[in-house]
């Protein structure tokens, strides 16, 4: 039974002041259920509505390709600079520490390697193991115009419903085929038919002209994966246009794991992302973080 000696007896109910729920600070976001905010705020910091994602889930289709040959020696030691880790479930439960309490973004989708047709993915994970794994969202590939559209949005759209079962937030990765050109026209089309369908976020690639058409049109939040190594200086000029033109964070793999001084690298992308950091000072940040 409860201890009532001593119980104030004075109360302060506020009368007169309105009950306040912040809004939550993610574009598009804002009628998703309480648990989905929550997985999102794991992912996306809430002072500033960014992310830094450390993408290093390409060992799904690639193998241990350069740089993550063994994340847990190249790839651990990052952790602490990421918002939120992508990986694949094997990686996750073979080499990440468990005491990581950021966001995990878990690949969803798979099947065929770099020897064959990429478009022709399956969902490749249950609803049920990403809760367990305790995922703040999960990953899946839309080949928008690609051989396997059809089956790889049906894939996002089952991962969508099984997500808003469960509250898990849903990344549509628009993949971009060889023979399909990389511009805004495209990257509107494809970004804004996952949004339609029900993806969380987006991410997509950068473009040089009219990047900031696709952001407009999309109405969920876009992230950009880095795509192949660059000199680090472009793709700190990269990453700040994204973000001046209306991204919500970048997904990067290899332009920081390919660094020569990756720990630089993902800090100077931080200040970028979250402080908006001109290229050049992120540039000099990046040099002086890796010694140079
Ligand atoms: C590729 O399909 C993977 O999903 C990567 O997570 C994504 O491409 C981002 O990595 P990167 O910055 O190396 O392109």
């Amino acid at each position: 039974m409860a201890d009532n000696d001593g119980q104030q007896d004075t109360h302060d109910y506020h009368l007169g002041r309105a009950q306040v729920a912040a809004p939550f600070p993610l574009k598009g976001c804002q009628a998703l259920d309480w648990g989905m905010q929550n997985r999102l705020a794991h992912i996306f910091d809430p002072q500033t509505a960014k992310t830094v994602m450390l993408a290093v889930d390409h060992g799904y289709f690639m193998g241990p390709t350069s740089g993550l040959e063994r994340i847990d020696v190249t790839i651990n030691p990052l952790l602490s600079y990421a918002d939120t880790l992508m990986c694949t479930r094997g990686i996750l439960r073979a080499v990440t520490p468990s005491t990581f309490n950021k966001g995990v973004v878990l690949r969803a989708s798979g099947g065929p390697s770099i020897l064959k047709e990429l478009s022709d993915e399956r969902i490749a994970l249950d609803m049920e193991d990403a809760l367990r794994l305790n995922a703040a969202a999960v990953a899946v590939q839309v080949f928008i115009g690609g051989e396997g559209e059809t089956e790889s949005v049906h894939n996002m759209t089952r991962l969508v419903d099984a997500g808003l079962r469960y509250g898990m937030p849903v990344l549509g990765v628009t993949a971009v085929g060889k023979q399909l050109a990389r511009d805004a026209k495209y990257m509107r089309l494809a970004t804004r038919i996952c949004a339609e369908l029900g993806a969380t976020y987006v991410k997509t690639y950068y473009v040089e002209e009219g990047f900031e058409t696709v952001t407009a049109s999309c109405p969920v939040p876009i992230v950009i994966a880095g795509g192949k190594k660059l000199p680090e200086k472009d793709a700190l000029t990269m990453a700040y246009r994204a973000i001046q033109e209306g991204a919500s964070g970048v997904d990067m793999g290899r332009n920081i794991f390919q660094s020569v001084a990756p720990a630089a690298m993902i800090q100077a992308v931080r200040q970028v992302v979250h402080a908006g950091m001109k290229p050049q000072e992120a540039y000099d940040l990046f040099r002086s973080l890796a010694g140079q």
